[in-house]
C-alpha cells in the first residue's frame, strides 16, 4: 500500500515509519511539508497520490495553543483540512489520531465543538469548526 505520512519527524511519525516500512511509504517531516501550507500539501498529496495518509504532523505544545490560537488553528485545524481535501482529491483514506486533550470522551463518538469543553474545543468553537471523533472513512 502507497502511504503518506506527515509530521513523521515528531514522536508519532516516527514510530509510524518504523511500522509501515512493509508498505510504499512516503514520510514527510514538518521541513518538508508544512500542512498549513494549502498549496503544498494539496501538491505533495497529488504528487504521491497515496491510498493512505497517515496525518501525524500537528502543534502538540497545548499551553503554546493557548496563548497561539491562531497558529494553533492554522497547524491543527487548518491543516488537518488540507489533508483531508487532499485525500478528496485523491480518493486517499485518512487516519488521524486525535487526542483527549480535545475530545474527552464525554461527547461520544462523533460530535460538534460545544463551548462548554475542553479548552482546546473552546478555543476551536470561537473560530466556528467543526470537528468529529471516532474514525472515518
Ligand atoms: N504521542 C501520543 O501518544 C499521542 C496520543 C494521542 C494523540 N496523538 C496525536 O498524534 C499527533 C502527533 O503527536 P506526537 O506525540 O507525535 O507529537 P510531536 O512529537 O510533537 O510531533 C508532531 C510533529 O508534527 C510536526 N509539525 C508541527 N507543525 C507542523 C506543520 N505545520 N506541518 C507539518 N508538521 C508539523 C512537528 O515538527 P516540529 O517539531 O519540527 O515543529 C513534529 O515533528 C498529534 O495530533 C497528537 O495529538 C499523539
Amino acid at each position: 500500500m502507497r502511504v503518506l505520512i506527515t509530521g513523521a519527524g515528531g514522536q508519532l511519525g516516527h514510530d509510524l515509519v518504523d511500522a509501515f516500512t512493509d508498505h510504499d511509504t512516503v514520510a514527510t517531516t514538518h521541513g518538508q511539508l508544512d500542512v498549513a501550507d494549502r498549496d503544498a500539501v494539496l501538491a505533495t498529496i497529488t504528487e504521491v497520490c497515496p491510498e493512505a495518509i497517515v496525518h501525524a504532523g500537528a502543534w502538540t505544545d497545548v499551553d503554546g495553543c493557548e496563548t497561539d490560537p491562531d497558529r494553533a488553528f492554522r497547524t491543527n485545524a487548518l491543516g488537518t483540512r488540507h489533508v483531508a481535501e487532499g485525500a478528496r482529491l485523491t480518493g486517499a483514506r485518512v487516519c488521524y489520531v486525535s487526542t483527549d486533550y480535545v475530545f474527552d470522551g464525554t461527547g461520544g463518538r462523533s460530535s460538534a465543538v460545544s463551548a462548554s469543553s475542553t479548552p482546546a474545543r473552546r478555543s476551536c468553537a470561537r473560530r466556528g469548526c467543526a470537528v468529529r471523533t471516532g474514525t472515518t472513512s
